[in-house]
């Protein structure tokens, strides 16, 4: 227990997840070999400013995600957070699993988590605001009207670049307040989630960090498990199980 740590709190977990614990998905990762798509770096398809300049262009990028949805599965990490969320309830432990994955991965393995960064699998009309989860029309070349106001054409549902992540506050919360907390599968660099790792070391957690490489943001005061995140998750929520008594 780290000293100044918050001894004598209720034990609370908080999770935080990226794109290294859906890469056993066959999902690629935004940084290292994923980083680029049609030879334009994703973020110059993933900005406000190329949805008006080139939708047919972002709605082919998204479709492609969208459709990797249907056809890909959770792995062992996504399997390993949903038990062990189920356990700690089991045991009046408090848990809270954010992600910056805009996959379906953790909700199809039986978790509820924060989407920082919004889903695929939502539509969102930006005249009348509109949301729908659509899995249904994935053709890259053909655009979703709104159900509401037929305004063509719906978004993905994801935050872009220089967009405000969602409840960032209720985020920050969760984590100020948690005991223990795990990064897995995250690069540490793309604000404000790179941020949560600090967060919760000065908020008195012990910081636990999974990763394939050493992440940006991490310090000495964390313990670094590397590997992939599908056979180092299992191991290491049942770790952090028993850390807090459940
Ligand atoms: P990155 O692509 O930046 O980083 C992926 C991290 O996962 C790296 O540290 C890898 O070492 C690690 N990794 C790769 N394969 C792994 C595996 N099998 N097991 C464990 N770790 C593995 O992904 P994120 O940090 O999630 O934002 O990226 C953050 C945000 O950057 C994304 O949410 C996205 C992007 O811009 C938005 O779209 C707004």
């Amino acid at each position: 227990m780290r000293i100044g740590s918050n001894l004598g709190v209720a034990p609370r977990i908080v999770v935080l997840t990226g794109a290294g614990v859906s890469a056993d998905s066959g999902h690629p990762t935004f940084r290292g070999s994923g980083g680029m798509w049609e030879d334009r770096r994703v973020e110059e398809v993933a900005s406000p400013e190329a949805w008006a300049k080139e939708p047919g262009l972002v709605w082919r990028f998204y479709q492609e995600r969208r459709q990797r949805l249907v056809e890909s599965e959770p792995n062992e990490a996504h399997f390993a957070l949903a038990e062990l969320e189920k356990r700690l309830e089991a045991a009046g432990v408090g848990f809270c699993l954010v992600t910056q994955n805009v996959d379906n991965l953790h909700a199809r393995a039986g978790s509820a988590p924060i989407h920082i960064h919004g889903e695929l699998a939502v539509l969102r009309c930006e005249v009348c605001g509109e949301k729908s989860r659509d899995l249904e029309h994935l053709d890259p070349e053909v655009f979703v009207p709104c159900p509401e106001c037929a305004h063509l054409a719906m978004r993905p549902d994801v935050v872009w670049f220089g967009e405000m992540p969602y409840r960032v506050e209720d985020v920050f919360r969760q984590v100020g307040n948690a005991t223990v907390f795990l990064a897995a599968g995250t690069s540490g660099v793309v604000y404000p989630a790179a941020g949560l790792l600090q967060l919760a070391r000065e908020g008195g957690a012990e910081t636990f960090v999974n990763s394939l490489d050493e992440p940006e943001n991490l310090t000495g005061e964390d313990e670094f498990v590397p590997g992939r995140a599908a056979d180092v998750l299992p191991g290491l929520c049942e770790r952090l199980a028993h850390l807090v008594g459940a």
